[in-house]
C-alpha cells in the first residue's frame, strides 16, 4: 500500500475561506460564475466543459501497455490533478525549493528523452488539462551500466532516486509562498503558452485561487513531513503507512515513523493469497488485489467516479504487472561460481525465499531488522482503512486486521535491481548484506543510478553519489540495518559464489 494524492483535488467552486485576500478571491470567483451563468442555458453547459468534460488520453499512451502504465491516467486528475499549466511553471518560479537544478529532475524522477513529463505522471483534460501521478511513478526503476552510459528504464521496477519527501513538501511549500498568487502565475504561463481570453480569466480567478487552497489544505496532513525529529526519507523511500492514515483514514498525527523502499511489482503473480502468502513489507495486506485497490485509491485521493471503470483499471494493472518479468543482470556472470554459489542458497537461505516460507511473515524477533515500520501501523488502522474502502462500496479482502509481527520473506526474483536492500533499505549492496551488521556501512548515498557490479548494489560512495544522491544514516530514526545475519558468517569464498548466484535470479 502506498501513497498519497501528491496532488490538489479539481476545482469544485468556491468556498468560504478563513484568509482574507482569498476570501476577496472567492468573491470574485464567484462573481465570475455568476456572470458565466447569466449567459442562460448554455452556462451549465459552458461550466461543465470548461471544468469536468474528460478527453481520453491519445493513443500513443492508451495503445502500447508499457506506455499506458508509464504515462496512462488511472483516475486521480480529477480530484488530485494539478493543472497542467501551474505545474509547469512551479520549478520556473520556485527554483530556491526544489533541492537541486534541473527543474522537476531534481527530485530524481525518471524522465525519459523526449517526454514532456516524468515516469508515473500523466496528463489527461477533465475541463482543462490535469496532471496527476500514477503508479509508475514509485515503481519504475532506472540504471546505468556505467558512469557514461545511457540510463535503463525498467516499468514496474522499485524507483530508488525519488525524493518523494521533498516533492511532497515542494508543492505544499510553493502554495504557502506570498507569490504564488494569480498575477505572478499568469505572468509566467502568459510566456510559454498563449492561453484564450477565456481559459486566461478561468485560471486566474478560479483555477489558481483553488488550486493554492487544496494544496494548502494538505499541509496538516503533510506535518510528519515537517517535524524535525523526524530525519527526511531520502531517495527511494516512502512512509506508506503513515500516509494511508493520515490521508485516507485521516487520524491525527503520532509518533511513529517508519519509511520503507519502493518495492518491485514484476510477476505480481507468484504472490498467492490462498498459500498464506501476504502484500507488504509487513504482511499487512491480504493479496495483490487489495494492495493495488488501497494504493490506487491514494492516488486517486478521493472516491472513484464510477467503480466498475475503476476496478477495470485495477485489474489490468494486475494483469500488467503479473505478466512482467524481472529483468536479466546486464553484466556477465560466472556460470561456475553461480552452479557453487545456488548449492550455497539452498542450504543458506532458500529455507526462507525459496519454500513455502516465502511469501509470508517471517516473526521480527527472528530476522531481527528495523521495527520502526511495524510501528506505522495497526489492527485499528486496518479496520478503519477496511470500513473507508467498503463504504465506497468496494469489496476486497483488505489489509489484515491483526497487529503486525515481523516482514515478509520476499522472493528474490530480480534482486539485483532492489538494491539498497531490507525493508528500509539500510543496506546499499547484497555484499554488505553478507557482511555481519557491525561491519555494513554506516553512512551511505542512496539514490545514484550508477550500478557496481563488484559489490552488486548502486555505486553508495564518492563525489557524484554524495552529488545526486541522499546520505542515508543508520543510527538516523527508521534507518537501522541492523538484523538479518543470515550467511553472514560463511566463508568469503562461500560468499563470493552466493553473490554470483544471486545475479541469476
Ligand atoms: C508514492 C509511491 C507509490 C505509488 C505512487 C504507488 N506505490 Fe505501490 N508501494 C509503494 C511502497 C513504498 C510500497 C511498500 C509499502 C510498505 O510495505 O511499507 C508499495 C507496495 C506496493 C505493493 C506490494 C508489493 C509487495 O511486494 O508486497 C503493490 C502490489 C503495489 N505497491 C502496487 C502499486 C500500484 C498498482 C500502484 C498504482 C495504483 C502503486 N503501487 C502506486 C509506493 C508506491
Ligand atoms: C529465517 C528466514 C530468512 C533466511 C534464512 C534468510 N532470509 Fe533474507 N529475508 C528474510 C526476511 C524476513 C527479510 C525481510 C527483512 C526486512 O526487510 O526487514 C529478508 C530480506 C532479504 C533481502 C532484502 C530484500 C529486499 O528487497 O531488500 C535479501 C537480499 C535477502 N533477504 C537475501 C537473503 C540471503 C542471500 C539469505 C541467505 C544467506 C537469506 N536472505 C536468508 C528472511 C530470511
Amino acid at each position: 500500500m502506498k501513497t498519497a494524492p501528491s496532488t490538489p483535488p479539481r476545482p469544485q467552486g468556491p468556498r468560504a475561506s478563513p484568509v482574507r485576500t482569498l476570501r476577496s478571491r472567492g468573491r470574485s470567483l464567484l462573481l465570475a460564475l455568476i456572470v458565466l451563468l447569466a449567459l442562460g442555458a448554455a452556462g451549465a453547459g459552458f461550466a461543465w466543459y470548461k471544468f469536468f468534460r474528460e478527453e481520453a488520453q491519445p493513443e500513443w499512451v492508451t495503445a502500447d501497455p508499457d506506455m499506458r502504465f508509464k504515462y496512462g491516467s488511472i483516475g486521480a486528475e480529477r480530484d488530485a490533478g494539478i493543472p497542467y499549466w501551474i505545474f509547469y511553471v512551479l520549478p520556473r518560479m520556485f527554483p530556491d525549493k526544489l533541492p537541486g537544478p534541473g527543474g522537476y529532475a531534481a527530485f530524481g524522477v525518471v524522465w525519459e528523452e523526449g517526454q514532456e513529463l516524468p515516469v508515473g505522471f500523466s496528463k489527461k483534460v477533465v475541463g482543462f488539462p490535469r496532471v496527476a501521478n500514477n503508479c509508475a511513478s514509485c515503481h519504475t526503476a532506472s540504471y546505468r551500466t556505467q558512469a557514461d552510459a545511457a540510463p535503463v528504464f525498467v516499468p514496474t521496477g522499485p524507483n530508488h532516486t525519488l525524493n518523494l519527501w521533498a516533492f511532497f513538501r515542494f508543492l505544499v511549500d510553493c502554495a504557502k509562498d506570498p507569490r504564488f498568487n494569480a498575477d505572478n502565475l499568469m505572468a509566467e504561463i502568459n510566456l510559454v503558452t498563449e492561453l484564450s481570453f477565456i481559459d486566461r480569466l478561468l485560471y486566474r480567478f478560479v483555477i489558481i485561487p483553488i488550486t493554492k487552497k487544496r494544496l494548502l489544505e494538505r499541509e496538516a496532513q503533510f506535518a510528519w513531513l515537517y517535524r524535525s525529529d523526524f530525519p527526511p526519507w531520502g531517495r527511494g523511500r516512502d512512509d506508506a503507512m503513515n500516509l494511508t492514515k493520515y490521508f485516507m483514514i485521516r487520524w491525527p498525527m503520532d509518533d511513529s515513523f517508519g519509511p520503507t523502499d519502493m518495492p518491485s511489482l514484476w510477476n505480481l503473480g507468484k504472490y498467492r493469497a490462498d498459500a498464506g502468502m501476504r502484500m507488504n513489507f509487513a504482511g499487512d495486506s491480504h493479496d495483490a488485489y487489495s494492495v493495488v485497490i488501497d494504493s490506487a485509491l491514494g492516488l486517486l485521493g478521493a472516491a472513484p467516479k464510477d467503480n466498475a471503470e475503476f476496478l477495470g483499471e485495477v485489474r489490468w494493472l494486475i494483469g500488467y504487472v503479473s505478466a512482467k518479468r524481472a529483468p536479466p543482470y546486464p553484466f556477465p556472470i560466472d556460470a561456475g561460481r553461480a552452479a557453487r554459489g545456488k548449492a550455497v542458497f539452498e542450504t543458506t537461505c532458500a529455507g526462507c525465499h525459496a519454500s513455502a516460507r516465502t511469501g509470508t511473515v517471517v516473526p521480527l524477533a527472528e530476522v531481527g531488522t528495523s521495527p520502526e515500520r511495524i510501528g506505522t501501523w495497526n489492527e485499528r488502522a486496518a479496520r478503519e482503512a477496511n470500513a473507508v474502502v467498503a463504504g465506497m462500496g468496494i469489496e476486497r479482502p483488505g489489509l489484515v486486521e491483526a497487529p503486525l509481527t515481523g516482514y515478509v520473506a520476499a522472493f528474490l526474483d530480480g534482486i539485483w535491481l532492489r538494491a539498497p536492500y531490507l525493508h528500509n533499505g539500510s543496506v546499499p549492496t547484497l555484499h554488505d548484506l553478507l557482511e555481519p551488521p557491525e561491519r555494513r556501512p554506516r553512512v551511505f548515498w542512496r539514490g545514484y543510478d550508477v550500478y557496481d557490479p563488484e559489490r552488486v548494489g548502486f555505486v553508495s560512495s564518492g563525489a557524484e553519489a554524495e552529488r545526486r544522491a541522499s546520505r542515508h544514516d543508520v543510527s538516523a530514526r527508521g534507518g537501522g540495518n541492523q538484523g538479518h545475519a543470515f550467511g553472514t558468517g560463511l566463508p568469503a569464498a562461500d560468499k563470493a559464489d552466493l553473490l554470483e548466484y544471486l545475479k541469476t535470479l
